[in-house]
């Protein structure tokens, strides 16, 4: 199924490239989703009829979340998005520490979500590790800045904004063999490349439904049994009572068929496919664009998005026309309520933050959304390089 739809019946047809963004809710999760929206409503903790169909289906859900990522289902605590797995594993691991002081150990590509919730308290000092220029962070780097005070290390899989696989495994086994919990942010890279708990030997790792198809308003904190963990939400005994407050049925339904979609094969036939997207965008867009680099590793990253600069003319202008002409894509930059904030990745790799867009294919995208975005964007930016020369 092609991503490529009209807003508008008199729209041209569009062409969604930003499911690193957000992805489409696949056509398996609005199935299993439907009868929790409609029919079953009731409070899962409740003991009567009602509330045990709903409790077995988030029981469900849980399996199939768990098969997907190695985990066994008690590992599993849903939470409502990824920012908030994040948040909580932070928080969690400081909490249980119990120190007046807190020593935590990150890189400078980490999501926000993960550079705010260890900067929160004034009592943590954070160690913030660089990188190179495709965006990758070396083991020992990291391993290297551990100390005896050090109560977490927290580090992503992969890179949300260029795509870069980085050495999250070799730094989970050497910093638990120093007594340190690990927390892997695997939200960029969940349902892209293998995420399994187990062999990437992390305490603790972040997922997020929303951008493998599955609905927004579910996540999952994955905790490696074993560790003891206080809750970050309070007020309920849910999740085993690691995560309070009344569930999102559905979205968790909708988390668990979309998993199910992504185990025997499914995820690596989705990831064959997007490669194949993401190198022709690449391909077709440097053999028609003078000037053009693509950011972050080109061979160990995720196959479905891929980070470019364009030399001589700043992203906002490029992806508000392509907008206009029907295509979607992200920039390399942040939105602000005013504008395009530079990137703190890109800064931290030592590229020109002003110049990038990133692209990114999902489940239902199409060799249609690839030529959509070829079609429009070299006549776009040969227009916006004459403007500034003019
Ligand atoms: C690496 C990474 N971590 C965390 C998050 C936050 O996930 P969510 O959008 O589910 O809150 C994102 C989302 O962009 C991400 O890319």
């Amino acid at each position: 199924m092609a991503t490529t739809t009209a807003l508008r019946a008199s729209d041209v047809p569009r062409a969604y490239l930003d499911h690193a963004s957000s992805s489409p809710l696949r056509p398996a999760c609005v199935e299993a989703m439907l009868p929790f929206l409609r029919d079953h409503h009731a409070d899962p903790g409740r003991l009567h009829a009602e509330g045990r169909v709903t409790r077995v289906a988030i029981e469900q859900a849980r399996e199939q979340v768990a098969n997907l990522f190695g985990a066994r289902p008690r590992e599993v605590v849903f939470t409502a998005s990824g920012t908030e797995a994040v948040n909580s594993a932070v928080w969690g691991a400081l909490a249980r520490a119990g120190r007046e002081h807190q020593h935590v150990v990150t890189t400078a590509v980490e999501h926000s979500a993960v550079i705010e919730s260890c900067t929160r308290l004034p009592t943590t000092e954070v160690t913030v590790v660089g990188v190179d220029r495709t965006g990758r962070f070396d083991a020992d780097a990291v391993l290297a800045a551990v100390r005896p005070d050090t109560a977490l290390v927290t580090v992503q899989l992969a890179n949300h904004e260029v795509g870069t696989l980085q050495p999250a495994a070799a730094i989970a086994t050497g910093a638990r063999e120093r007594g340190v919990v690990v927390h892997v942010d695997a939200c960029a890279a969940a349902g892209h490349v293998d995420v399994d708990l187990g062999a990437l030997g992390a305490d603790l790792c972040s997922v997020t439904a929303h951008k493998l198809g599955g609905p927004k308003g579910t996540a999952a904190l994955l905790v490696r049994r074993g560790l003891r963990f206080p809750p970050f939400v309070v007020g309920g005994a849910q999740e085993r009572a690691r995560r309070g407050g009344i569930e999102d049925v559905p979205a968790i339904v909708g988390f668990g068929a979309a998993a199910a979609e992504l185990v025997d094969g499914g995820l690596e036939r989705e990831a064959e496919a997007a490669r194949a997207l993401t190198d022709r965008l690449t391909a077709g867009t440097l053999e028609r664009v003078p000037g053009v680099e693509r950011f972050g590793d080109h061979t160990a990253c995720l196959p479905h998005l891929v980070c470019l600069g364009v030399g001589g003319v700043e992203a906002e202008p490029i992806l508000l026309a392509l907008d206009q002409q029907g295509v979607a894509v992200h920039s390399g930059s942040s939105c602000s309520s005013e504008a395009l904030e530079p990137s703190p990745v890109l800064a931290a790799m030592g590229v020109d933050a002003d110049h990038s867009l990133r692209a990114s294919v999902g489940w239902c995208s199409s060799d249609a959304d690839v030529d959509g975005f070829l079609a429009v964007f070299p006549g776009i930016v040969e227009r916006l390089r004459r403007l500034r020369t003019t």
